[in-house]
């Protein structure tokens, strides 16, 4: 960070304040507004930070109008076609791709740690047999807080490093577990000889009686998508990440927090939304209707995977889950999928639309992740749960970045308030 010039707010009290302009490496300069309340007794008001950095980070960049995304400077085109999901949970964790010995070492580190203890298994029969899987993830996530005692002391980079390899490692065996609990099957353990996104689908398909054996295609589709969804820069999920370690709650409390954040259908939630809203408009002849919906001032009702805080471009990560969308129902044979013909459809006619072009509102990462995921057999409740899986390494990459900066101060935002004047109780 490099100062690059100086902002003037002057308040016409002849005493003007100066602030601080600062230069990143890429992307917007700052006003640094550390000093404002002391030096004015103002606060900046900013609700749903429109125009607020939170912090630094050397992690993930977009540029929203150019509809780019860097893994630490890699583009996501090319890290989508050159690497797998484990050299990119590598990259974001330690800021640069592995070599081969390191890609094997994690590879083999992440497979030590994918079980879980045998007292969280039973954890899973205190829900409702049909809990969706989020819930589950939630509180199961939040559960491994009482495990691991051993390594939870933030302040040491080894512990940190460790419970963050833990849930990368943990999540698809819990989401695969919350799955299989929610279809009334027996939970299938971790095979170490298979890949990450290999695994991942045995734990959801294998049972006792069959082994399922992953299809390639459809294990380097699931890894594609891991790597799409794997950071995405200060997100609703991410800050909530932020702010929850910031007062000094242990890891696993934290992701439980993100979990629970990224449910939200206006955030990672839109996936399975998003799939839902296409079952429901059902055929083309009706896309008219639910544009209509979308345009109407007096109806909150939103197109879902439309729209997104950053991206006045295309979201890359909706063009390579298009590509991704093409490629895999070709391959399975399902060229014709007519949830796909409908969803190519109702972007082009969404895209052709002044409402929506007025607003630039693209197709986002939700709009095809669900119809991709709908052809690799995966059932739209574990959407998110798939999201938040492959989110977990952005997660434990932010909270670790912050957790490591010794200047980190619990976050604690101030308000306008607009309430009644003090008064006395009659
Ligand atoms: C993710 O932040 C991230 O990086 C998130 C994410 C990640 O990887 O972590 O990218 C993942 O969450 C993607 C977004 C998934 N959500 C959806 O697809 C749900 C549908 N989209 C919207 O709810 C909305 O677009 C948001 C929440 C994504 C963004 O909302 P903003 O930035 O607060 O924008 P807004 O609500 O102020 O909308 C601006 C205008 C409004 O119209 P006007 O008041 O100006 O007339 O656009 C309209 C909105 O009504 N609008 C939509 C719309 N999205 C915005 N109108 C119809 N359909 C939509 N989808």
């Amino acid at each position: 960070m490099t100062q690059k010039g100086t902002a003037i707010l002057d308040m016409g009290d002849g005493a003007p304040i100066e602030l601080p302009v600062i230069s990143g490496t890429m992307g917007p300069d700052v006003i640094d507004i550390r000093k404002l309340h002391a030096k004015s007794g103002l606060f900046t008001y900013d609700p749903g930070f429109l125009s607020t950095a939170s912090n630094s980070s050397e992690i993930t960049f977009i540029d929203g109008d150019k509809g780019i995304l860097l893994y630490r400077g890699y583009p996501i085109e090319q890290l989508a076609t050159h690497c797998d999901f484990m050299q990119v949970c590598y990259l974001l964790m330690n800021g640069e791709l592995p070599d081969n010995k390191q890609k094997n070492e994690f590879d083999i580190t992440i497979k030590s740690h994918t079980m879980l203890h045998e007292q969280l298994v039973r954890f899973f029969t205190g829900f409702r047999r049909d809990a969706h899987p989020m819930a589950v993830m939630v509180g199961v996530v939040g559960a491994l807080s009482a495990f691991y005692h051993e390594a939870m002391d933030i302040s040491d980079a080894s512990h940190r490093e460790q419970s963050a390899l833990r849930l990368i490692a943990k999540l698809p065996t819990i989401a695969a577990m919350a799955y299989k609990y929610n279809i009334g099957q027996p939970f299938i353990y971790p095979c170490n000889d298979l890949s990450f996104s290999e695994n991942f689908l045995h734990m959801m398909f294998s049972t006792p009686a069959e082994l399922y054996k992953p299809n390639p295609v459809i294990a380097r589709a699931l890894d594609r998508i891991l790597i799409l969804h794997a950071d995405h820069e200060q997100n609703a999920s991410t800050s909530t990440v932020r702010l929850a370690g910031s007062s000094g709650a242990n890891p696993f409390a934290c992701i439980s927090a993100g979990i629970a954040c990224l449910w939200g259908p206006a955030h990672g939630g839109a996936n399975e939304a998003c799939l839902n809203m296409l079952e429901e408009i059902g055929d083309v002849s009706r896309i008219d209707e639910y544009i209509k919906r979308a345009k109407n001032k007096d109806d909150n009702y939103r197109l879902m995977g439309f729209g997104h805080r950053v991206y006045k471009n295309f979201d890359p990560r909706a063009m390579l889950l298009r590509e991704t969308c093409h490629e895999v129902l070709n391959e399975l044979g399902l060229q014709n999928d007519p949830l796909f013909k409908l969803a190519l459809q109702l972007e082009k006619i969404a895209l052709e639309d002044e409402y929506f072009i007025s607003r630039k509102l693209y197709p986002n990462v939700d709009f095809y992740s669900g119809i991709v995921q709908r052809a690799l057999g995966i059932p739209t409740i574990m959407f998110t749960a798939i999201f938040a899986m492959a989110r977990t390494v952005g997660w434990v990459a932010q909270w670790s970045e912050m957790i490591s900066d010794p200047t980190y101060k619990i976050g604690r935002p101030r308000q306008l308030y607009t309430g009644t004047t003090m008064r006395d109780v009659p």
